[in-house]
């Protein structure tokens, strides 16, 4: 929720704050003449986002029938207008509206392409409500990275993708750099499941139908948010009195690479929580799905999604849970201000890989490191890598080797004295390659532009930093 405060305060502290300075253009974003920007204004992906105001509240509630594809939803949002707007837009990538109000006056919407642009019946300023009814056939999100969003699968779907996918099922500000608390209801057919983020909140059934309850209650960035429709196999407990729900795909045999993976939820995140500080959100979990057309695993919060291919006869998967899991700290919890600076999500939670496998298999960190560092292409800047770019091995492995840089820099105490207080001063908020570098030199009381020059933005191999 620190959309408003980051763009319309941007003038006011850029110069007094060198830790609260977002890389982000605010030209227009905060609603020029009255009407809010169709994007946030992200360098690489200009239309994601929307500007004018800042959303505190999601509530959804979606029925979804896989027999006809159909789904129903309705969305709830509370906002605050950064200007008083007479018009604002939202993303939304096209099912057709039935109704839509706004602070409870019915108001009007034109969709173009992937904007929904909304006109209220009188100005809003301040806190304002809009409610918007859908309904139709969901469609994937056609991205320059491949798709993402809705999905139909063959025993129900799967909403999920990065850098976008929210904006394919409900009308929602869809950049990271407005975080917002989530309560979602998922109607489904009795006998499946419909599982989300946050806490399990119960479920319901009549008529043949079963309505699944989740709350997510800490600030989430939209492409965070998933559902997934179908026939799984729950485990669920509670873990250092959180609830922690796990789910996979009934199609995995019971008891295989699967569900031993995420049988470890539990002991991996309680790992990275002595790395990287206690763990941020109110619930754990994970959820395996078994299309192969989720060829990746996703960070969703809270419950990470992992498709089909990590869980192969005989493998150890936990490396990915350890990456997923640290995506909690690095990217959920403490989300990017916009999408070039991916390294500080990749990098980290490739770096958390490293330091599981040495934890797990007794893999030192150090000669993970050298092996990277002597395969690595040094072309494209882990920093700025471009929108082509933001899940390449120059964001994911290049970036675990600037993290390793600077642990070999400051030593391991001022190491991890910087990541804790990273996850502990950014929690539930946003920051940029910037704010990293600034408090790095803070924390450790050493000039370090230079490494970073070096290991973020250069094009050439940076020698190794002698310890
Ligand atoms: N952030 C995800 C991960 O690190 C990767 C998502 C890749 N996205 C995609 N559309 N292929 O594991
Ligand atoms: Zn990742």
């Amino acid at each position: 929720s620190t959309a408003a405060v980051l763009t319309a305060g941007l003038l006011a502290t850029a110069c007094t704050s060198p830790l609260r300075t977002p890389s982000i253009s605010p030209s227009g974003a905060e609603g020029a003449g009255g009407i809010g920007a169709e994007g946030i204004g992200d360098p690489y992906f200009p239309r994601y986002g929307n500007g004018g105001y800042d959303v505190g509240h999601y509530g959804i509630q979606v029925r979804y029938d896989p027999a006809t594809d159909q789904l129903t939803g309705r969305v709830a949002i509370t906002a605050v207008a950064a200007v008083p707007l007479r018009r604002f837009n939202l993303d939304f990538t096209g099912l057709p509206t039935t109704r839509i109000t706004v602070n409870g006056q019915p108001a009007t919407a034109e969709q173009q392409e992937s904007e929904l642009r909304v006109t209220p019946a009188a100005e809003v300023s301040g806190d304002f409500t809009v409610e918007i009814d859908y309904a139709g056939v969901p469609q994937p999100i056609k991205a320059i990275l491949g798709e993402g969003g809705w999905l139909h699968t063959e025993d129900g779907a799967i909403a999920l993708g990065q850098p976008e996918s929210a904006s394919s099922w409900f009308p929602v500000n869809d950049h990271p750099l407005d975080k917002a608390t989530y309560d979602l209801a998922i109607t489904v057919p009795e006998g499946l499941s419909a599982l989300s983020n946050g806490t399990p909140e119960g479920t319901t059934t009549a008529d043949g139908w079963t309505t699944w309850r989740w709350a997510e209650r800490a600030p989430m960035a939209p492409y965070l948010t998933t559902l997934v429709i179908g026939d799984y196999r729950i485990t669920s407990g509670s873990h250092r009195n959180r609830p922690i729900l796990t789910a996979v795909a009934k199609s995995f045999p019971e008891g295989g690479d699967a569900d031993a993976a995420m049988a470890r939820t539990a002991e991996v995140a309680d790992f990275l929580e002595t790395q990287f500080g206690p763990y941020p959100f109110e619930s754990y979990g994970g959820v395996v799905v078994a299309d192969p057309r989720i060829s990746y695993a996703l960070e969703t919060q809270s419950r990470p999604v992992y498709g089909p291919s990590f869980f192969r006869a005989g493998s150890d998967s936990s490396w990915v849970v350890a990456h997923e899991l640290a995506h909690q700290w690095f990217g959920d919890s403490v989300s990017i201000g916009g999408w070039q600076h991916i390294w500080l999500n990749e990098g980290f939670a490739s770096y958390a890989e490293w330091l599981w496998a040495e934890k797990d298999r007794k893999i030192s960190v150090q000669s993970q490191f050298d092996d990277v560092y002597g395969l690595m292409d040094w072309t494209v800047p882990t920093g700025d890598p471009g929108p082509a770019n933001i899940f390449s091995g120059a964001v994911y492995r290049r970036g675990a080797l600037a993290v390793h840089a600077l642990r070999l820099t400051v030593g391991d105490d001022a190491f991890f004295k910087i990541l804790k207080a990273w996850t502990t001063e950014r929690r539930n908020g946003n920051a940029v390659t910037a704010d990293f570098i600034a408090l790095s030199e803070r924390v450790s009381g050493k000039s370090l532009r230079p490494l970073f020059d070096a290991w973020l933005f250069g094009t050439a191999q940076p020698p190794v930093p002698k310890p």
